[in-house]
């Protein structure tokens, strides 16, 4: 396997852009191709068959580009596929469910874990299963907060309806005296400041993302896969695939990652 290949990433849409921007910052000389899903998110509401069936074709799409190693850097994704297309190829594959579990497992001081994700992620109880393994003695309280995905992508970051529809959501879990939150989503921690504002400083917000990098970093140095060169940032380095509007994508690539994304490829999935 060439150390020099790109590590694949891919996710329903634009969120996985926030693992992008973690592995940029730990492992800047890595080279990715990303492939963000837009014509078919969400995946947080579609069945477990669904999101398999579009994780293979998209694991096809990065097989043909060649990657080194495979970051899903959906948790829906990483809760209902991971498994079945880590048997099926040779590649290393990672999700972010099992980095998010063991941030917020040692983060905890009182045992009470709260989880947000999409209802695909906290209906199949992955979280609470993974942290149980971890820590049997460990509560996890889980709640779906579906509008959230809509409000980012609507770019309603920092907005009263945003605020009225968090703080519903999080009403629930502050009644569990948590004092550690998971943000099992891609988009969620664009809602970190908003979430924070509610949750008050004594609960740690746990993102996936950042320890997620870290077991890339990881991954790629036990198997000997990591780059050496610095191949010049934006020019072929980072890629960016869609399956649909790409114009949209690269605007909101650009407002999350360092750096102008340029240019933004859009191909047809269903074709893998
Ligand atoms: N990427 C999804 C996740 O992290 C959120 C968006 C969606 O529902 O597709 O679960």
């Amino acid at each position: 396997m060439d150390r020099n290949a790109p590590v694949g990433v891919f996710d329903s849409g634009v969120g996985g852009l926030t693992v992008v921007r973690e592995i940029i910052r730990q492992i800047p000389k890595e080279r990715i191709v990303y492939f963000g899903d837009t014509a078919r998110l969400p995946y947080g509401s579609k069945s477990r068959d669904t999101v398999i069936r579009y994780s293979r074709q998209i694991i096809r799409f990065l097989n043909a580009m060649e990657v080194k190693a495979i970051v899903v850097a959906c948790n829906t994704a990483s809760a209902y596929a991971l498994e079945t297309i880590q048997a099926e190829t040779s590649l290393p594959i990672i999700g972010v469910i099992n980095a998010g579990a063991r941030t917020a497992v040692h983060a905890t001081h009182n045992g009470r874990i709260g989880v947000i994700g999409t209802e695909g992620t906290i209906g199949s109880g992955i979280y609470t299963e993974v942290m149980k393994k971890m820590r049997d003695d460990i509560e996890v309280f889980g709640k779906s907060c579906p509008l959230f995905v809509p409000l980012v992508e609507e770019g309603l970051l920092h907005d009263s309806v945003t605020d009225e529809i968090a703080s519903r959501y999080l009403s629930v879990l502050k009644g569990k005296y948590i004092d550690t939150l998971v943000l099992g989503c891609t988009h969620y921690p664009l809602l970190r400041s908003t979430i924070r504002r509610l949750m008050g400083d004594e609960v740690t917000l746990v993102n996936p993302a950042y320890e997620t990098a870290v077991e890339l970093r990881e991954l790629l140095a036990a198997r000997d896969l990591s780059r050496e060169e610095q191949a010049p940032f934006l020019g072929e380095q980072y890629q960016f695939f869609v399956s649909d509007l790409a114009e949209k994508f690269t605007d909101f690539a650009t407002a999350i990652l360092p750096g102008e994304v340029k240019e933004t490829r859009q191909i047809s999935i269903e074709e893998y």
